[in-house]
Protein backbone atom coordinates (compact mmCIF):
# COMPACT_ATOMS: atom_id res chain seq x y z
CA UNK A 1 0.00 0.00 0.00
CA UNK A 2 1.02 3.43 -0.62
CA UNK A 3 0.51 5.62 1.79
CA UNK A 4 -0.73 8.97 1.88
CA UNK A 5 2.02 11.70 1.65
CA UNK A 6 2.26 14.67 4.21
CA UNK A 7 0.74 17.85 2.83
CA UNK A 8 3.49 20.46 3.99
CA UNK A 9 3.14 23.31 1.77
CA UNK A 10 3.53 24.83 -2.18
CA UNK A 11 6.44 24.73 -4.29
CA UNK A 12 7.91 28.16 -4.57
CA UNK A 13 7.49 28.03 -8.60
CA UNK A 14 4.53 26.99 -9.33
CA UNK A 15 2.18 27.23 -6.09
CA UNK A 16 1.57 23.22 -6.40
CA UNK A 17 0.99 21.12 -3.15
CA UNK A 18 3.82 19.71 -1.68
CA UNK A 19 4.26 16.41 0.02
CA UNK A 20 6.78 14.20 1.78
CA UNK A 21 6.87 10.59 2.10
CA UNK A 22 6.33 9.35 5.54
CA UNK A 23 8.37 6.03 4.11
CA UNK A 24 11.32 7.76 4.02
CA UNK A 25 11.50 9.06 7.57
CA UNK A 26 13.38 5.78 7.96
CA UNK A 27 16.74 7.86 7.31
CA UNK A 28 18.48 10.41 9.21
CA UNK A 29 17.04 13.88 8.55
CA UNK A 30 19.12 16.89 8.87
CA UNK A 31 16.88 20.48 9.00
CA UNK A 32 19.26 23.93 9.14
CA UNK A 33 18.77 27.62 9.10
CA UNK A 34 19.58 30.74 10.51
CA UNK A 35 18.34 31.59 13.98
CA UNK A 36 15.02 33.02 12.97
CA UNK A 37 14.41 31.26 9.32
CA UNK A 38 11.57 29.34 10.79
CA UNK A 39 12.87 25.97 11.52
CA UNK A 40 10.83 25.23 14.68
CA UNK A 41 7.80 26.39 12.88
CA UNK A 42 7.95 23.93 9.74
CA UNK A 43 9.40 21.31 11.81
CA UNK A 44 5.77 21.51 13.61
CA UNK A 45 4.26 21.47 10.25
CA UNK A 46 6.17 18.01 9.44
CA UNK A 47 5.62 16.59 13.17
CA UNK A 48 1.99 17.71 12.88
CA UNK A 49 1.48 15.57 9.49
CA UNK A 50 3.78 12.29 11.07
CA UNK A 51 0.64 12.51 13.92
CA UNK A 52 -1.61 12.71 11.32
CA UNK A 53 -1.21 10.50 8.82
CA UNK A 54 1.33 7.54 10.48
CA UNK A 55 1.98 5.93 13.12
CA UNK A 56 5.15 6.65 13.82
CA UNK A 57 6.19 7.05 17.53
CA UNK A 58 7.95 10.69 18.17
CA UNK A 59 10.01 12.04 20.57
CA UNK A 60 10.40 15.49 20.67
CA UNK A 61 14.18 16.68 22.50
CA UNK A 62 12.58 20.60 23.16
CA UNK A 63 15.13 22.72 24.27
CA UNK A 64 12.58 26.36 24.71
CA UNK A 65 9.65 24.71 24.99
CA UNK A 66 8.27 25.21 21.38
CA UNK A 67 6.59 22.10 21.75
CA UNK A 68 4.93 21.81 24.86
CA UNK A 69 1.46 22.99 23.60
CA UNK A 70 0.77 20.44 19.67
CA UNK A 71 -1.97 19.08 22.23
CA UNK A 72 -4.06 22.22 21.32
CA UNK A 73 -5.26 23.73 17.86
CA UNK A 74 -3.63 26.54 16.11
CA UNK A 75 -5.56 29.99 16.94
CA UNK A 76 -7.83 29.83 13.62
CA UNK A 77 -7.33 25.85 13.17
CA UNK A 78 -10.39 24.07 13.63
CA UNK A 79 -8.90 20.79 15.60
CA UNK A 80 -5.12 20.08 16.95
CA UNK A 81 -4.96 17.29 14.19
CA UNK A 82 -6.40 13.46 14.72
CA UNK A 83 -4.07 12.15 17.31
CA UNK A 84 -5.94 11.98 20.62
CA UNK A 85 -4.31 14.32 23.22
CA UNK A 86 -3.93 11.77 26.02
CA UNK A 87 -1.65 9.98 23.78
CA UNK A 88 0.66 12.97 23.55
CA UNK A 89 2.71 12.88 26.33
CA UNK A 90 4.75 16.61 27.39
CA UNK A 91 6.75 16.57 30.34
CA UNK A 92 8.02 19.90 31.45
CA UNK A 93 10.75 21.24 32.90
CA UNK A 94 9.47 25.10 32.84
CA UNK A 95 7.59 26.75 34.81
CA UNK A 96 5.55 24.77 37.45
CA UNK A 97 3.76 22.26 34.64
CA UNK A 98 2.98 18.98 35.38
CA UNK A 99 4.18 16.49 34.85
CA UNK A 100 7.64 17.20 34.99
CA UNK A 101 10.61 15.69 32.85
CA UNK A 102 12.11 13.42 35.09
CA UNK A 103 14.37 10.19 34.91
CA UNK A 104 16.49 8.36 37.59
CA UNK A 105 20.22 8.29 38.05
CA UNK A 106 20.06 4.66 38.81
CA UNK A 107 18.73 3.42 34.63
CA UNK A 108 22.00 5.16 33.50
CA UNK A 109 24.92 3.03 31.99
CA UNK A 110 27.98 3.00 34.55
CA UNK A 111 29.59 5.25 31.88
CA UNK A 112 27.02 8.16 32.14
CA UNK A 113 26.72 7.63 36.00
CA UNK A 114 30.61 8.07 35.76
CA UNK A 115 30.11 11.14 33.51
CA UNK A 116 27.43 13.04 35.71
CA UNK A 117 30.17 12.26 39.00
CA UNK A 118 32.98 13.32 37.15
CA UNK A 119 34.52 10.21 37.83
CA UNK A 120 37.75 9.10 35.67
CA UNK A 121 37.96 5.51 35.82
CA UNK A 122 41.83 5.58 36.29
CA UNK A 123 42.24 8.36 38.61
CA UNK A 124 39.37 7.84 40.77
CA UNK A 125 39.75 4.30 40.65
CA UNK A 126 39.10 3.54 43.96
CA UNK A 127 35.50 5.38 43.94
CA UNK A 128 35.23 4.30 40.15
CA UNK A 129 34.78 0.56 41.68
CA UNK A 130 32.70 1.84 43.92
CA UNK A 131 30.26 2.93 41.66
CA UNK A 132 30.53 -0.39 39.30
CA UNK A 133 29.88 -2.75 42.21
CA UNK A 134 26.88 -0.75 43.62
CA UNK A 135 24.13 -2.33 41.79
CA UNK A 136 20.87 -0.48 42.79
CA UNK A 137 17.53 -1.92 42.33
CA UNK A 138 16.02 1.09 40.37
CA UNK A 139 12.67 0.46 41.95
CA UNK A 140 13.66 0.18 45.72
CA UNK A 141 16.71 2.52 45.50
CA UNK A 142 16.42 5.56 47.54
CA UNK A 143 19.44 8.55 46.88
CA UNK A 144 19.45 9.95 50.61
CA UNK A 145 19.62 5.89 51.64
CA UNK A 146 22.31 5.44 49.66
CA UNK A 147 24.78 8.32 50.75
CA UNK A 148 23.67 7.49 54.19
CA UNK A 149 24.90 3.65 53.38
CA UNK A 150 28.69 4.83 52.00
CA UNK A 151 29.05 7.29 54.90
CA UNK A 152 28.84 4.38 56.90
CA UNK A 153 30.51 2.26 55.55
CA UNK A 154 34.41 2.59 56.87
CA UNK A 155 35.79 2.33 53.54
CA UNK A 156 37.61 4.82 52.21
CA UNK A 157 36.66 4.62 48.44
CA UNK A 158 32.90 4.69 49.56
CA UNK A 159 33.43 7.53 51.62
CA UNK A 160 34.79 9.09 49.19
CA UNK A 161 32.39 8.93 46.65
CA UNK A 162 29.79 9.92 49.33
CA UNK A 163 31.38 13.48 50.05
CA UNK A 164 31.88 13.96 46.23
CA UNK A 165 28.28 13.28 45.60
CA UNK A 166 26.97 15.80 48.17
CA UNK A 167 29.96 18.42 46.47
CA UNK A 168 28.69 17.76 43.14
CA UNK A 169 24.96 18.79 44.83
CA UNK A 170 23.53 16.24 42.34
CA UNK A 171 21.21 15.04 44.40
CA UNK A 172 19.59 18.44 44.56
CA UNK A 173 18.96 17.93 40.62
CA UNK A 174 14.92 18.23 40.23
CA UNK A 175 15.52 15.73 37.14
CA UNK A 176 15.26 12.91 39.32
CA UNK A 177 12.40 10.68 39.27
CA UNK A 178 12.82 9.92 43.57
CA UNK A 179 9.95 7.56 43.08
CA UNK A 180 8.04 9.22 40.13
CA UNK A 181 7.59 8.53 36.21
CA UNK A 182 10.57 8.91 34.53
CA UNK A 183 10.60 9.63 30.89
CA UNK A 184 11.61 6.27 29.52
CA UNK A 185 8.83 4.78 31.30
CA UNK A 186 6.53 7.01 29.62
CA UNK A 187 8.50 5.95 26.49
CA UNK A 188 7.89 2.44 27.07
CA UNK A 189 4.16 3.02 27.26
CA UNK A 190 4.61 3.47 23.32
CA UNK A 191 2.77 7.30 23.14
CA UNK A 192 2.11 8.80 19.75
CA UNK A 193 4.68 11.65 20.61
CA UNK A 194 6.61 12.45 23.82
CA UNK A 195 7.84 15.92 24.20
CA UNK A 196 10.70 16.48 26.48
CA UNK A 197 10.54 20.08 27.63
CA UNK A 198 14.37 20.44 28.20
CA UNK A 199 14.61 24.64 29.06
CA UNK A 200 13.53 25.28 32.62
CA UNK A 201 16.49 22.99 34.49
CA UNK A 202 18.35 25.43 36.87
CA UNK A 203 22.02 23.37 36.51
CA UNK A 204 22.94 23.16 32.89
CA UNK A 205 23.82 19.19 32.74
CA UNK A 206 20.52 18.54 33.63
CA UNK A 207 19.26 18.55 30.48
CA UNK A 208 22.04 16.68 29.04
CA UNK A 209 21.60 13.71 31.09
CA UNK A 210 18.32 13.61 30.47
CA UNK A 211 18.86 13.13 26.72
CA UNK A 212 21.35 10.79 27.35
CA UNK A 213 19.16 8.81 29.48
CA UNK A 214 17.04 8.06 27.04
CA UNK A 215 18.96 8.41 24.16
CA UNK A 216 20.75 5.62 25.94
CA UNK A 217 17.60 3.67 26.92
CA UNK A 218 16.26 3.57 23.19
CA UNK A 219 19.43 1.70 22.21
CA UNK A 220 19.38 -0.62 25.38
CA UNK A 221 16.61 -1.75 23.85
CA UNK A 222 16.74 -1.58 19.85
CA UNK A 223 16.77 -5.34 19.48
CA UNK A 224 13.06 -5.01 19.72
CA UNK A 225 13.02 -2.95 16.99
CA UNK A 226 10.20 -0.36 18.06
CA UNK A 227 10.77 2.50 15.59
CA UNK A 228 10.81 6.14 17.12
CA UNK A 229 11.19 9.11 15.07
CA UNK A 230 13.99 11.35 17.52
CA UNK A 231 13.45 14.66 16.72
CA UNK A 232 16.24 17.10 18.29
CA UNK A 233 15.79 21.02 17.82
CA UNK A 234 18.66 22.76 18.35
CA UNK A 235 20.89 19.63 17.74
CA UNK A 236 24.09 21.70 18.82
CA UNK A 237 23.42 21.12 22.10
CA UNK A 238 23.04 17.81 21.79
CA UNK A 239 25.68 16.70 19.40
CA UNK A 240 28.59 19.69 19.16
CA UNK A 241 31.65 18.51 16.88
CA UNK A 242 33.91 19.31 20.17
CA UNK A 243 32.07 17.78 23.54
CA UNK A 244 34.08 19.41 26.34
CA UNK A 245 32.70 17.87 29.30
CA UNK A 246 32.05 13.74 30.31
CA UNK A 247 28.48 14.17 29.72
CA UNK A 248 28.65 15.88 26.66
CA UNK A 249 31.42 13.03 25.27
CA UNK A 250 28.53 10.29 26.62
CA UNK A 251 26.25 12.18 24.60
CA UNK A 252 27.53 12.55 21.52
CA UNK A 253 29.13 9.29 21.70
CA UNK A 254 25.82 8.25 21.93
CA UNK A 255 24.25 9.69 19.13
CA UNK A 256 26.97 9.04 16.67
CA UNK A 257 26.36 5.53 17.16
CA UNK A 258 22.54 6.02 16.78
CA UNK A 259 23.39 7.71 13.64
CA UNK A 260 25.57 5.14 12.46
CA UNK A 261 23.86 1.84 13.20
CA UNK A 262 20.14 2.92 14.50
CA UNK A 263 18.56 2.44 11.27
CA UNK A 264 18.27 -1.07 10.89
CA UNK A 265 16.83 -0.64 14.57
CA UNK A 266 14.18 1.94 13.94
CA UNK A 267 15.91 4.63 15.79
CA UNK A 268 15.87 7.57 13.20
CA UNK A 269 17.22 10.95 13.84
CA UNK A 270 16.08 14.32 13.03
CA UNK A 271 18.25 16.87 13.94
CA UNK A 272 17.72 20.80 13.90
CA UNK A 273 20.74 23.29 13.76
CA UNK A 274 21.93 26.32 12.25
CA UNK A 275 24.32 25.74 10.81
CA UNK A 276 26.06 22.34 9.16
CA UNK A 277 29.23 22.55 11.41
CA UNK A 278 27.54 22.92 14.56
CA UNK A 279 27.27 19.44 15.04
CA UNK A 280 29.04 16.29 14.96
CA UNK A 281 30.45 15.39 10.92
CA UNK A 282 30.31 11.62 11.74
CA UNK A 283 26.07 12.59 12.74
CA UNK A 284 25.95 14.67 9.84
CA UNK A 285 27.27 12.66 7.27
CA UNK A 286 24.81 10.06 8.06
CA UNK A 287 21.44 12.29 7.03
CA UNK A 288 19.96 11.25 3.50
CA UNK A 289 16.94 13.88 4.06
CA UNK A 290 17.77 17.31 4.18
CA UNK A 291 15.48 20.41 4.75
CA UNK A 292 17.72 23.67 4.24
CA UNK A 293 15.92 27.47 5.35
CA UNK A 294 17.70 30.99 4.75
CA UNK A 295 21.27 30.31 5.84
CA UNK A 296 23.68 33.28 4.57
CA UNK A 297 27.40 31.95 4.88
CA UNK A 298 29.11 31.07 1.65
CA UNK A 299 31.16 28.52 3.94
CA UNK A 300 28.02 26.90 5.31
CA UNK A 301 26.55 26.22 1.63
CA UNK A 302 29.53 24.69 0.49
CA UNK A 303 29.97 22.19 3.23
CA UNK A 304 26.42 21.05 2.83
CA UNK A 305 26.97 20.71 -1.47
CA UNK A 306 30.06 18.49 -0.12
CA UNK A 307 27.97 16.41 2.08
CA UNK A 308 24.62 16.41 0.27
CA UNK A 309 26.25 15.63 -2.99
CA UNK A 310 23.07 14.78 -4.71
CA UNK A 311 21.27 18.26 -4.00
CA UNK A 312 21.54 20.85 -7.34
CA UNK A 313 24.18 23.51 -6.69
CA UNK A 314 22.27 26.37 -7.92
CA UNK A 315 18.95 25.39 -5.62
CA UNK A 316 21.32 25.54 -2.55
CA UNK A 317 22.58 29.01 -3.83
CA UNK A 318 18.57 30.24 -3.40
CA UNK A 319 19.22 29.85 0.31
CA UNK A 320 19.93 33.47 1.48
CA UNK A 321 17.06 34.64 -0.52
CA UNK A 322 14.48 32.61 1.34
CA UNK A 323 12.38 35.25 3.23
CA UNK A 324 10.93 33.19 6.91
CA UNK A 325 8.93 29.84 6.73
CA UNK A 326 10.71 29.30 2.93
CA UNK A 327 12.64 26.32 2.52
CA UNK A 328 14.76 23.70 -0.08
CA UNK A 329 13.73 19.95 0.73
CA UNK A 330 15.80 17.26 -0.80
CA UNK A 331 16.69 13.62 -0.59
CA UNK A 332 14.55 10.65 -0.29
CA UNK A 333 11.68 11.88 1.82
CA UNK A 334 10.90 14.32 -1.51
CA UNK A 335 10.32 13.16 -5.26
CA UNK A 336 12.73 15.44 -6.71
CA UNK A 337 14.36 18.58 -4.29
CA UNK A 338 12.05 21.34 -4.31
CA UNK A 339 11.57 25.15 -3.21
CA UNK A 340 9.20 24.99 -0.29
CA UNK A 341 6.34 27.47 1.60
CA UNK A 342 5.79 25.78 4.31
CA UNK A 343 1.99 25.71 5.26
CA UNK A 344 0.93 27.00 8.20
CA UNK A 345 0.86 25.34 11.60
CA UNK A 346 -2.31 23.34 13.22
CA UNK A 347 -1.38 23.35 16.86
CA UNK A 348 -0.28 26.14 18.97
CA UNK A 349 3.41 27.55 18.98
CA UNK A 350 4.61 27.27 22.72
CA UNK A 351 7.80 28.76 22.58
CA UNK A 352 8.79 31.95 25.40
CA UNK A 353 9.33 34.94 23.25
CA UNK A 354 9.64 37.95 25.91
CA UNK A 355 7.73 40.74 24.64
CA UNK A 356 9.55 44.58 24.97
CA UNK A 357 7.03 46.60 27.44
CA UNK A 358 5.84 49.25 25.71
CA UNK A 359 3.69 51.33 28.39
CA UNK A 360 4.29 52.18 32.04
CA UNK A 361 5.37 49.11 34.65
N1 LIG B 1 5.90 29.75 8.05
C1 LIG B 1 5.64 30.61 9.04
N2 LIG B 1 4.46 31.24 9.14
C2 LIG B 1 4.21 32.08 10.15
N3 LIG B 1 5.08 32.40 11.13
C3 LIG B 1 6.29 31.82 11.10
C4 LIG B 1 6.64 30.89 10.05
N4 LIG B 1 7.88 30.48 10.28
C5 LIG B 1 8.30 31.09 11.39
N5 LIG B 1 7.35 31.91 11.89
C6 LIG B 1 7.48 32.74 13.10
O1 LIG B 1 8.78 33.33 13.12
C7 LIG B 1 9.40 33.22 14.39
C8 LIG B 1 10.73 32.47 14.26
O2 LIG B 1 10.49 31.18 13.74
P1 LIG B 1 11.17 29.89 14.35
O3 LIG B 1 10.54 28.71 13.71
O4 LIG B 1 11.17 29.94 15.82
O5 LIG B 1 12.67 30.08 13.80
P2 LIG B 1 14.00 29.23 14.12
O6 LIG B 1 13.58 27.98 14.81
O7 LIG B 1 14.63 28.98 12.79
O8 LIG B 1 14.85 30.13 14.96
C9 LIG B 1 8.41 32.50 15.29
O9 LIG B 1 7.77 33.48 16.09
C10 LIG B 1 7.42 31.87 14.34
O10 LIG B 1 6.12 31.91 14.86
MG1 LIG C 1 14.05 27.21 16.66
Amino acid sequence: MIPAGLPIGTRLDDGSDVVLDPRKFNRHTFWCGQSGSGKTYALGVVLEQLLARTALPLLVLDPNADFTRIDEAAPGAESAGAVDPSDLRILHSTGPAAPRLQTRFVDLSVAAKAAVLQLDPIRDSEEFNVLLHSQQDASTFDQDDFLARLRASGDAGQQRLATRIENLQVLDWELWARGGESVTDVLDTRPRATVMDLGGFSHPVEPKVAALSVLEHLWRHRDERRPVLIVIDEAHNICPPDPTTAVERALVEQVIQIAAEGRKFGLWLLLSTQRPTKIHPNVLSQCDNLCLMRMNAPRDLAELADVFGFVPEDQLQRSPGFAQGQALFAGGFIGAPSLVQMGARLTREGGSDVAVPLTGI
